[in-house]
């Protein structure tokens, strides 16, 4: 099939890829001609394992190539996918500007029937009015079509190339027949559904999500005060298959690119129709709350923060990806920073990605320290916080870091060891949810 895709940010670029490897011949849109350029030289602009390899493999096929010509794009493509950026607008509402813009071009370029189909996370009822702004520069026929996305950055490759699901909302059944026949080389699970409801799965499913991470925060903060442990706690919930044991991990909150982005959507999208998501809203505040967690505990056990060394070991949102975009670390920094603490931070990939999101004029702040390496950080400090599991922490050697430490306080905000490797150590462990090792003031954090 003959493929153009508008946008090259992360859905874009890897369904745009992994398309080009299933045999499709697909052009890849952007308005940066910078980024263009990057793509048209072999390079991949995010850290996402995979990719770049498959990216280059296609374009040396001639089955992948990069444009910032939408219009050259457009016109002899059977499918246009649009799959730029919805930020959100200070209401917490999606900002359809780029949607609405893409699709005006489409109108203008299209030259032929075509299948446009909308990738990027939008509002219920966005693909109607996506139509209509196409209809309103063309005479040409189209249909539309939501085929949302459920990609997980540092997987997105294999998550795209085995998806649970696909999801497919149209009212053509032309549509539907050629996105189904496109789709059937990566599963059997293809739901065909109508527009609206397609563009809430997406919705339903991240905010579902977002709901087990703050619920099994919420168990775990109760662990804590009545001395249970959240992980065979988790364990023991996930067998049951009405359940199940994903995104049971309890740590110190949900970020990135998605999951705060589209909770506050939905709540939004509910509060336009006169419904108050109650649930969702309780979502939201947990997590936000959770990250003081990691305050809290240095609190407790450190008394006073002014004046404190307070080494910090990662700065994305999750491992696997150079993305800090809603990182809880960002906001757990300007709390410490704020209680006076000096700081010596280290993340193997998202360190620039941070400076420049968060502290862009960090040069002048004499209260942090960007790390070369992880145990710079680790080295005279009074604690250290574990706030990313990357495998380089995970594996780290406890009794080197309490060797390094100048006091031995480690908080560890994502579990990362098992007690029973910390316990043959002088360290004072706290995680989340699982009993304190080595408290000197109370056995479970009251
Ligand atoms: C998410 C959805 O999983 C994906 O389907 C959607 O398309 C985009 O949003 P992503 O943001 O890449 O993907 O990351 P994900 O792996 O889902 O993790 C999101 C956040 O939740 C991370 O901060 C992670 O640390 C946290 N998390 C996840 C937990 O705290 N506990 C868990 O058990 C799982």
């Amino acid at each position: 099939m003959k493929i153009a895709v508008i946008g090259t940010g992360y859905v874009g670029l890897v369904s745009g890829v992994c398309w080009a490897e299933l045999g499709n011949d697909v052009t890849c849109v952007d308005k940066l001609q910078s980024k263009i350029d990057q793509l048209n030289s072999g390079e991949v602009p995010i850290y996402e394992p995979g990719l770049e390899q498959m990216m280059n493999a296609n374009r040396a096929a001639g089955r992948l190539r990069f444009t910032s010509n939408l219009a050259e794009a457009v016109q002899t493509a059977e499918l246009i996918v649009i799959a730029v950026g919805t930020p959100s607008l200070p209401s917490g509402e999606a900002n359809l500007a780029f949607i609405r813009q893409a699709a005006e071009e489409i109108g203008q370029g299209l030259a032929g029937y075509a299948i446009v189909v909308t990738k990027s996370t939008v509002p219920v009822g966005t693909n109607e009015r996506v139509a209509a702004w196409i209809g309103a520069h063309t005479s040409q026929p189209f249909d539309v079509a939501s085929v949302p996305e459920f990609l997980r950055e540092g997987s997105a490759v294999r998550d795209t190339l085995h998806p649970d699901r696909i999801i497919i909302g149209t009212d053509s059944d032309r549509a539907a027949a050629a996105l189904e026949a496109l789709h059937r080389p990566l599963t059997s699970q293809i739901v065909r559904t109508d527009i609206r409801s397609a563009e809430m799965i997406k919705y339903a499913s991240n905010a579902f999500l977002a709901t087990k991470i703050s619920f099994i925060n919420e168990i775990a903060n109760l662990c804590e005060k009545v001395g249970a442990n959240v992980e065979e706690v988790a364990s023991g919930m996930g067998l049951d298959q009405r359940i199940g044991g994903y995104f049971l991990r309890a740590g110190i909150g949900y970020g990135g690119s998605c999951f705060p982005k589209d909770t506050q959507a939905l709540i939004q999208i509910a509060g336009d129709v006169a419904y108050d998501f109650k649930l969702l809203k309780s979502v939201v505040e947990v997590n936000q709350l959770q990250r003081r967690s990691v305050l809290d505990k240095l609190a407790a056990s450190l008394g006073d923060l002014n004046g404190k060394t307070v080494g910090l070991w990662g700065l994305a949102f999750k491992p696997g990806t150079d993305d800090v975009r809603e990182s809880p670390a960002a906001d757990i920094m300007a709390a410490l920073l704020e209680a006076g603490a000096l700081l010596k931070v280290y993340d193997p990939i998202a360190m620039a990605n941070f400076k420049r999101m968060f502290y862009s004029d960090a040069g002048a702040n004499e209260d942090i320290i960007w790390c070369e390496e992880q145990w710079e950080a680790v080295t005279g400090s009074d604690a250290l916080c574990l706030l990313t599991e990357w495998d380089t922490f995970v594996q780290a050697d406890l009794q080197r870091i309490e060797s390094l430490l100048r006091g031995s306080v480690f908080i560890d905000g994502r579990n990362a060891f098992r007690l029973e490797q910390v316990a043959a150590t002088g360290l004072r462990y706290f995680s989340v949810g699982r009993p304190v090792q080595r408290d000197s003031h109370s056995e479970t954090m009251a």
